[in-house]
């Protein structure tokens, strides 16, 4: 009695945990809530065999109980042995057909969505960016734009953005849950492919979902959707970005300057060669450093100084200048805002 106390109150207390575990995540980052599609294709095939799932196990369940009920040994009835039979056709043909037409109201759908979601090429001029992987951070190459982005991903509302994915090291894989599937990306020669189709304007989380080293929790990005014209507002104002644009602030000149002569053999902005690093032609608008930290000034010379304290296992070198300097690239990496769209005003 003892023992079914404690293995129930262990499935009590599983049961619970994950019940509550259930309750967390992010808004933006759930494939429960699709605004893309590929992701309500995925979604609805998710509902289509939860729900073939939950028919077959009702089912089994009302025969399992009614056997059980109907053919338990009766009192006074313990020797009598019942009329012993085998193989009945009409029964096996049943549960032999049943199973085929689930199978097949599975199947067909499945592999129309696979094929779809494998059409990733079109003939019209549309957009397509490479996405590059990279411990622990995400950079996307505009194809024939000149614009580069590290951690955000601009994308239009309603149309189609088709992405060639690769990685720099390790294999990582991307995802948006919210708006497609995940696809992995991989070192080397080997690209993978995918689009994106985003049906709502709003700004979604990515996360990297393949173990790719200690950081690898942190490694999320965003993918900010707005409408077509503010999205080629947007391209306009990135292609212009100036990296030599004189900052507003003293303070910010003098961080340009050490920038300048400290950063860029790993950073790159505007359309500089991409760098070992990220581009940071749009840092200004992030929503957090290293993955983790608000991006406030403190917060952001604390990750020069010393990024491996933040994300372990990243190569960015620590005290690469010293902490007056690091406050004031800060200062200068924050004024880097080159356009009026902003995640801010897609939400
Ligand atoms: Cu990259 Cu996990």
């Amino acid at each position: 009695m003892k023992g079914w106390m404690g293995k129930f109150r262990a499935l009590f207390l599983l049961g619970s945990l994950s019940l509550i575990l259930s309750g967390c995540g992010v808004d933006k980052l759930s494939a429960l809530k699709p605004d893309g599609y590929g992701a309500e294709l995925l979604y609805d095939l998710m509902i289509l065999s939860i729900a073939i799932m939950i028919f077959v196990f009702i089912v089994v369940m009302a025969i399992y109980t009614f056997v059980l009920i109907r053919y338990r040994r009766k009192k006074g009835q313990e020797d009598f042995i019942p009329k012993q039979t085998e193989g009945n056709k009409v029964l096996e043909i049943i549960w032999t057909v049943i199973p085929i037409i689930l199978l097949l109201v599975l199947a067909v759908p499945t592999v129309q969505a696979v094929f779809d979601l494998a059409e990733t090429s079109s003939d019209e001029a549309d957009i397509r960016i490479d996405v590059t992987s990279a411990q622990f951070w995400w950079q996307f190459d505009y194809a024939g734009e000149e614009i580069s982005t590290s951690q955000e991903l601009y994308i239009p509302k309603g149309e189609r953005v088709y992405l060639t994915m690769k990685s720099a090291d390790v294999i990582h894989s991307f995802w948006v849950p919210s708006i497609a599937g995940k696809m992995d990306t991989n070192p080397g020669d080997n690209e993978n492919t995918m689009y994106l189709e985003a049906k709502e304007e709003g700004v979604y989380w990515g996360q990297c979902t393949e173990l790719c080293g200690p950081s690898h929790s942190l490694m999320d990005f965003r993918v900010v959707v707005v409408s077509p014209e503010e999205y080629e507002q947007w391209v306009n104002d990135m292609k212009n970005a100036d990296p030599e644009a004189t900052p507003d602030t003293q303070v910010a000149q003098e961080g340009q300057e050490i920038f300048q002569n400290n950063c860029m053999s790993c950073h790159a902005i505007g359309a500089q060669p991409k760098g070992v690093g990220p581009n940071l032609t749009n840092f200004g608008d992030r929503a957090k450093v290293a993955g983790i930290l608000e991006p406030t000034k403190e917060n952001i010379k604390n990750w020069i100084l010393n990024p491996n304290e933040y994300k372990p296992g990243n190569t960015m070198p620590a005290n690469l200048v010293n902490e007056e300097e690091a406050g004031k690239v800060a200062e200068y990496l924050m004024q880097l805002k080159p356009s009026e769209i902003t995640p801010e005003s897609a939400q």
